[in-house]
């Protein structure tokens, strides 16, 4: 119950402050979901959310900001050395997705600004794919891993849809609280708008209202 409803509740709540926080990327965003799922009437699956392009690579880099669950613990099985160093049987590692994912040798000097880009093809071909692991790797890795891609996808697509997201907060003001869950510890703060109703010109030219 836990892994599955704290995590993805999380998510939705960061992907609301980063979207207030990035008008433009919300924007973006908001174009491509309207382009896609004008309305209640457009059929949301794991299919047609392909089509969502943009909006994968902004939720990719919101879980490379905010893992929402930011830390594993292994225990050591056996002794093992790890350049050049003996970690022997039974400590515990703990390791820090949070970190891997700020990590500038990795990500480049810019790697605490927000990008979607950094998910575009191109760079993720450039990259180590374990540079990326919001869901851990391995066989004890997420299950829900894909669900919680959809359901976070399916919520910001009903969102944006009917509301336009501001918020006074800034990147750089925010700090994060480390727990079995990452938590903002700053205000989290949003206004939320309702969206006017737009106009559609389909190319028969009939025009509809959603
Ligand atoms: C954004 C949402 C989510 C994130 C970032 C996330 C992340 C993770 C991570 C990092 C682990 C590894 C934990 C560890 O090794 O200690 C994990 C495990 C797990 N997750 Fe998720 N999770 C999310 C959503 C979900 C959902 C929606 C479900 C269920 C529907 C789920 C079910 C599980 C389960 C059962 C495990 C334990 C797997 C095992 O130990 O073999 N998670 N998750």
């Amino acid at each position: 119950m836990f892994q599955g409803n704290d995590t993805s509740a999380l998510a939705v709540a960061h992907a609301c402050l980063f979207l207030a926080m990035y008008p433009d990327i919300q924007e973006k965003v908001y174009t491509e979901i309207i382009e896609y799922f004008p309305s209640e009437e457009a059929e949301i699956n794991a299919e047609s959310l392909k089509l969502l392009v943009y909006t994968d690579m902004f939720t990719k880099e919101l879980l490379r900001h905010c893992p929402v669950a930011p830390t594993i613990a292994r225990t050591c099985m056996r002794d093992i050395e790890l350049d050049g160093v003996t970690i022997p049987a039974g400590n515990v590692f703990i390791f820090s997705f949070w970190a891997l994912h700020r990590r500038k040798d990795v990500w480049g000097p810019d790697a605490d600004k927000f990008d979607p880009d950094n998910f575009l093809p191109e760079r993720c071909h450039a990259r180590n794919p374990n540079a990326y692991m919001p869901f851990s790797t391995g066989p004890r890795n997420c299950i829900g891993a894909r669900y919680a891609m959809i359901s976070l996808k399916v919520m910001i697509i009903h969102i944006l849809r009917n509301f336009k997201l501001r918020t006074e907060i800034r990147h750089e003001d925010i700090r994060f609280k480390f727990g079995m869950t990452l938590r903002i510890e700053t205000e989290h703060l949003i206004q939320v708008e309702k969206r006017q109703k737009i106009e559609i010109v389909t190319p028969n030219e009939q025009t509809r209202e959603i």
